[in-house]
C-alpha cells in the first residue's frame, strides 16, 4: 500500500489524492479474523526420516550437514518444523534401507527375558532428534511399520502379516523400551503408533489391521504406557493409506471399545485425500503423504503439478480447513535420486531444496503447537488464522490468483501494534516483506500466485 502512495502522490496534483488513506481503503481486500470462532487446536507440522534417510543427513560433511538440519529446525530461518515422526524399525538387519530392530533374535516366548540390543543410532534418527530437541522441538512420533517378525502370524517383519494374540504384551513391552532409549537421552517422545498402512501389505515392513484388531492392541499398550510411567505418550491410530480407510479404523476402534484410550487418528493422503473429519473427538493427523513418482522440481508455480511448491501450500491448506487436522506431516525431508519423494534431495556432497520445504514453512514457522485456528472471512483467497500461545495471530494467505492482491487484515477486538509477514512465490523463500500497521490493523500486499504470512502481535 505504501508503494502505490508514494507512486500516486509524487505524479499526480494534490487534489486529486485528497484522501490517499481512503483510496488503499477502497483497493485493498479486507480480511477479517474473528478470535471468537475457534476450530481445532494445532499440533504442528513435520516429516519422517525413517528408512535410513536420517543417514543421509548424517553423512554429509559437517558444515552442510549444519546447514541442513537449520534448514529443517531453525524458527528464524528454516522451516521450524515441529514434529518428526521416526521410524521404529523391525528389520533384523539394516541392509538396503531396513530399519534394525533393538529386539533382532527371538526371545523364544512370548513370556521369556527379551534380550534388547541399543545401537545407539537408530539409522540415523536417534542424532536428528537429538537435534531437533536442542532446536526445541517437542514432538517425537516414534512409529512402528511392523512388529519384529517373529512376533507375527508371517514370521516376517515384511510381507503383512498380523500382530499374534500371543505376543501383545511382548510387543508393548518393546515399544516402551526403544521409547526409553530416547527419553532417557533428553529427547521427549510424546506420540507412538504401531501401525503404518494396515490396509496394504508392502514388501518392506508392514502389518495388516483391521479396526478390532487395533483396539485390541492398543488396550494392551495403553496400560503398559501408564504402568511405565509413560501416561503422558499418546497413542496415534492408525496411518491408513487414505482418508476412507481410515474413517474405516476410526469406526472400528470405537465398536470395540478403545476409542478413549486414543491420543490421535491419523492417515496418510495417497489411496483417498483428507476430506471430511474422521469422526472422532481426538486430534487429527495428516502423517504422511508425498508426491511419490513425479519427476523432480523446485518450482513453486509451472503448471499446477503435484509436485510443485503452491500445490503443497494448496494440500496443507485442505487438510487444515477441510479435514480438522491438527497436524500435516509430510514424508521424508531428504533423499537422493529424480522424484519429488523428499523435500530436499541430497548427495554425497551437499542437497537441493524444493519449494515444498518452504511451503511447509509458511505454516510451520508461524503455527506454532498450540495454535487455535480462527474463522476468517473476507477475499477470495486460500487463508487461515491462528491463535498462538504467545498471543501472536498467524494469518496464513494463499494467492492462487494471476494478478497481485493488496489486503488489509483486521482481527476484531484486537489492536494490532506490531506485524512481520513472510512472502514465498517463485523468487522468495519466506522472504520478509514491509507491512504497515494501521488503524488497529494491518496492510500489505500478496503477490500473484503467492503465499504470505503474517504473525500480528497487539493487544
Ligand atoms: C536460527 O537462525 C538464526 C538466524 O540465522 C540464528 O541466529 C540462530 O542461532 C539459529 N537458531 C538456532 C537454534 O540455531
Ligand atoms: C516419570 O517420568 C517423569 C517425566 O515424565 C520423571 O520426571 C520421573 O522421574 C519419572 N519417574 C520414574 C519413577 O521413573
Ligand atoms: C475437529 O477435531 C476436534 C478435535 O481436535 C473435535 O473436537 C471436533 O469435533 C472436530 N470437528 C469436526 C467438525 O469434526
Amino acid at each position: 500500500m505504501h508503494l502505490l502512495y508514494t507512486l500516486v502522490a509524487t505524479t499526480l496534483p494534490l487534489a486529486a489524492v485528497a484522501s490517499p488513506q481512503l483510496m488503499s481503503r477502497q483497493t485493498a481486500t479486507k480480511i477479517t479474523v474473528d478470535p471468537t470462532k475457534h476450530f481445532q487446536t494445532m499440533d504442528g507440522f513435520g516429516f519422517s526420516e525413517a528408512f535410513q534417510r536420517a543417514n543421509l543427513i548424517v553423512n554429509l560433511p559437517d558444515e552442510k550437514r549444519k546447514a541442513l538440519v537449520d534448514l529443517l529446525f531453525n524458527r528464524t530461518s528454516g522451516a521450524g518444523f515441529s514434529i518428526l515422526r521416526n521410524g521404529l524399525g523391525s528389520s533384523p538387519d539394516s541392509s538396503s534401507d531396513h530399519m534394525n530392530t533393538i529386539l533382532p533374535k527371538s526371545p523364544g516366548s512370548a513370556t521369556a527375558t527379551p534380550n534388547y540390543v541399543w545401537d545407539g543410532k537408530d539409522s540415523g534418527q536417534f542424532w536428528l532428534s537429538q537435534q531437533a530437541a536442542a532446536y526445541g522441538v517437542k514432538y517425537f512420533y516414534s512409529n512402528a511399520w511392523s512388529a519384529p517378525g517373529f512376533m507375527k502370524s508371517n514370521g516376517n517383519d515384511a510381507n503383512g502379516g498380523s500382530l499374534s494374540d500371543a505376543w501383545k504384551p511382548a510387543f508393548a513391552a518393546y515399544l516402551i523400551q526403544y521409547m526409553k532409549y530416547y527419553t532417557d537421552a533428553g529427547v521427549p517422545i510424546s506420540h507412538v503408533g504401531f501401525l503404518n498402512e494396515p490396509d496394504f501389505t508392502a514388501s518392506y515392513a508392514s502389518m495388516l489391521s483391521d479396526g478390532a484388531q487395533a483396539a485390541s492392541f492398543i488396550k494392551v499398550l495403553r496400560p503398559a504406557l501408564d504402568a511405565a510411567n509413560m501416561s503422558n505418550i499418546g497413542i496415534v491410530c492408525c496411518e491408513s493409506t487414505g482418508w476412507s480407510k481410515a474413517q474405516g479404523m476410526v469406526s472400528g476402534i470405537k465398536s470395540a471399545g478403545a476409542d478413549s484410550m486414543l491420543a490421535v487418528v491419523s492417515s496418510h493422503e495417497y489411496t483417498s485425500r483428507a476430506s471430511g473429519s474422521l469422526s472422532s473427538t481426538h486430534h487429527t493427523w495428516q502423517s504422511e503423504y508425498a508426491d511419490l513418482n513425479g519427476a523432480w522440481t523446485t518450482a513453486w508455480y509451472s503448471s499446477g503439478g503435484a509436485g510443485e511448491g503452491m500445490t503443497w501450500a494448496n494440500n496443507i491448506y485442505s487438510a487444515i480447513t477441510g479435514a480438522n487436522v491438527s497436524g500435516y506431516i509430510g514424508w521424508v525431508a531428504t533423499q537422493g535420486g529424480s522424484t519429488n519423494e523428499k523435500m530436499i534431495q541430497t548427495d554425497a556432497n551437499g542437497y537441493t531444496v524444493s519449494k515444498r520445504l518452504w511451503a511447509f514453512a509458511q505454516y510451520s514457522r508461524t503455527v506454532r503447537p498450540n495454535a487455535i485456528r480462527l474463522g476468517t472471512t473476507g477475499g477470495s483467497f486460500k487463508t487461515t488464522a491462528f491463535k498462538n500461545e504467545d498471543g501472536s495471530i498467524a494469518v496464513n494467505i494463499i494467492n492462487t490468483g494471476s494478478s497481485a492482491a493488496s489486503v488489509s487484515i483486521a482481527v476484531t477486538g484486537f489492536t494490532v501494534t506490531a506485524a512481520t509477514a513472510w512472502l514465498t512465490d517463485t523468487k522468495n523463500d519466506m522472504t520478509a516483506q514491509t507491512v504497515t500497521v494501521a488503524d488497529g490493523g494491518v496492510e500489505g500486499s500478496i503477490p500473484a500466485r503467492a503465499m504470505v504470512s503474517f504473525v500480528l502481535t497487539g493487544t
